[in-house]
């Protein structure tokens, strides 16, 4: 499929996560059928993990570095309370987003309170867009210039604020667009002098690329997801779907009426929730569980070491209790061992898998109050969050007792066809996976022309 002939016009789709941001390119075959690829923006801004760039940014002295380059200069040089900013989807999804993105930052990220939040995040996407070309043009030459619709992922927000909030975020991609095209080498870095911000954010129309229009879309997380997996469809004999997407700070969850024999998906009015339980809270409760435990008696000091020496590694700890189904760990002179069971009893876990259980059964009261005719209603999991396999299972647990239609996980073959290498990847970028390659019904469209 890699560089196979480009018939048509490119889609290039962002998701910047609350942890960490990622990046897929869509091309089209002559049949008009969808290939979106992860691409490797991790690799190209010196990430930890060739995939995900950290969502950060941190105003040095004389300097702003974005993703990878904050965190280094973070941890490498003193630089007192000051903080990197971070989470910029929760900045995004907060209330009235048009005062908060002309205002400055708080003194504990920007001492010198020059930026605003505007700033950082106009130069944080014309980062990332960098980023992605030099992946994109390692693939395919001359696709990025032929790119004519950039997109984003969004969860779900309140209803009354939706449409302003596409709208910013689409201007905030305009806007990224001029300072991309550039081909600035500090951008591409990801370390810009702060005195040439003023110049950097002036640049207006003007570039060749920006005077073509572009069309920024946006696609609803959850639907990304689904599509990630299905891109042929959903397999027959299921009548709904309720996508969850487990991320780092949210799950969003929607249902989806699923038609038959096309298997597209339309989403279900009144069925999209988030909820502030998410990954993150699942790996605190493992490290929590290590931590913790009783016959380790740690000092307050020594815990705080372990937490943040077990942070680093979190990932790779689920992978071993989860395949090995135990862990072993050295602390000083002291061997322990967990089990997965021992996570089950964990009280913050526990409480975490029954809120997002809850999200889901009300979003299934919902499909069924909707949709009287849908027999198989199916549940799928997906986002980084998701790396938990029993989770599904508790999730679902119980849940065929007394309801009168059959509720199970939707079952699919880890796509290979992705680039993501791994089925733990491929769950935290099928966001950004799928919504390169969904289809226009599921698009939100905005004109990108800065006129
Ligand atoms: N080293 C790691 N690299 C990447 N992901 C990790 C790592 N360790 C753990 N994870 C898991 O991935 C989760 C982040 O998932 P994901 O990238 O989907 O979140 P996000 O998209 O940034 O957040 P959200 O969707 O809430 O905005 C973490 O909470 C964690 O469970
Ligand atoms: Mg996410």
């Amino acid at each position: 499929m890699r560089g196979g002939g480009i018939t048509q016009n490119g889609v290039l789709c962002l998701d910047f996560g609350t942890a960490f941001a990622k990046a897929a390119y869509c091309h089209f075959d002559d049949s008009a059928h969808a290939h979106p690829i992860a691409l490797e923006i991790g690799s190209q801004g010196h990430a930890d993990n060739k995939f995900l760039i950290p969502s950060e940014v941190f105003i040095g002295n004389e300097t702003l570095y974005i993703g990878a380059r904050a965190r280094q200069h973070l941890l490498e040089e003193d630089f007192g309370m000051r903080e990197s900013l971070r989470s910029f989807k929760t900045i995004l999804s907060a209330r009235d987003l048009e005062a908060i993105l002309e205002s400055k930052l708080p003194p504990k990220y920007d001492p010198g309170r020059t930026l605003t939040y505007r700033a950082v995040f106009v130069l944080n996407l014309a980062y990332l867009m960098s980023l992605a070309r030099q992946s994109i043009r390692q693939l395919y030459p001359d696709a990025y210039e032929r790119i004519r619709e950039f997109r984003y992922v969004f969860p779900h927000w309140v209803e009354s604020e939706h449409d302003t909030r596409l709208r910013l975020i689409s201007e905030l991609f305009v806007a990224a667009f001029a300072i991309s095209d550039q081909e600035d080498e500090d951008i591409l870095n990801g370390a810009l002098p702060i005195e040439r911000v003023p110049e950097m954010l002036a640049t207006g129309p003007g570039s060749p690329h920006l005077e073509q229009s572009r069309t920024v879309g946006a696609v609803f997380e959850p639907a990304a997801a689904l599509f990630a997996y299905f891109p042929d469809g959903i397999p027959e004999g299921v009548d709904a779907v309720v996508s969850l997407d487990i991320g780092a700070g949210t799950t969003d969850l929607a249902g989806f009426r699923i038609d038959h024999p096309s298997s597209t998906f339309e989403l279900i009015p009144g069925t999209c929730r988030s909820i502030s339980v998410a990954g993150d809270a699942l790996d605190a409760a493992v490290i929590n569980m290590i931590v913790e435990d009783s016959r380790l008696s740690l000092t307050p000091a020594r815990k705080k070491v372990a937490w943040k020496r077990l942070s680093a590694i979190v990932r790779e700890l689920k992978k071993t209790l989860l395949a090995d189904t135990f862990l072993e760990l050295r602390f000083g002179r002291q061997d322990v061992r967990f089990k997965s069971d021992d996570l089950y009893d964990q009280v913050d876990f526990k409480s975490a898998v029954s809120e997002m259980k809850t999200a889901v059964w009300s979003v299934l009261d919902r499909i069924r109050a909707e949709t009287r005719t849908a027999k198989h209603i199916s549940v799928f999991v997906a986002g980084g969050g998701a790396n938990y396999p029993f989770l599904n299972d508790l999730v679902l647990k119980t849940m065929h007792a007394g309801k009168p239609h059959a509720v199970e996980r939707l079952r699919h073959e880890f796509p290979a066809w992705g680039n993501a290498g791994s089925e733990d990847m491929f769950l935290q970028l099928s966001t950004a996976v799928g919504g390169a390659g969904v289809g226009p019904k599921l698009v939100t469209r905005f004109h990108g022309s800065p006129v």
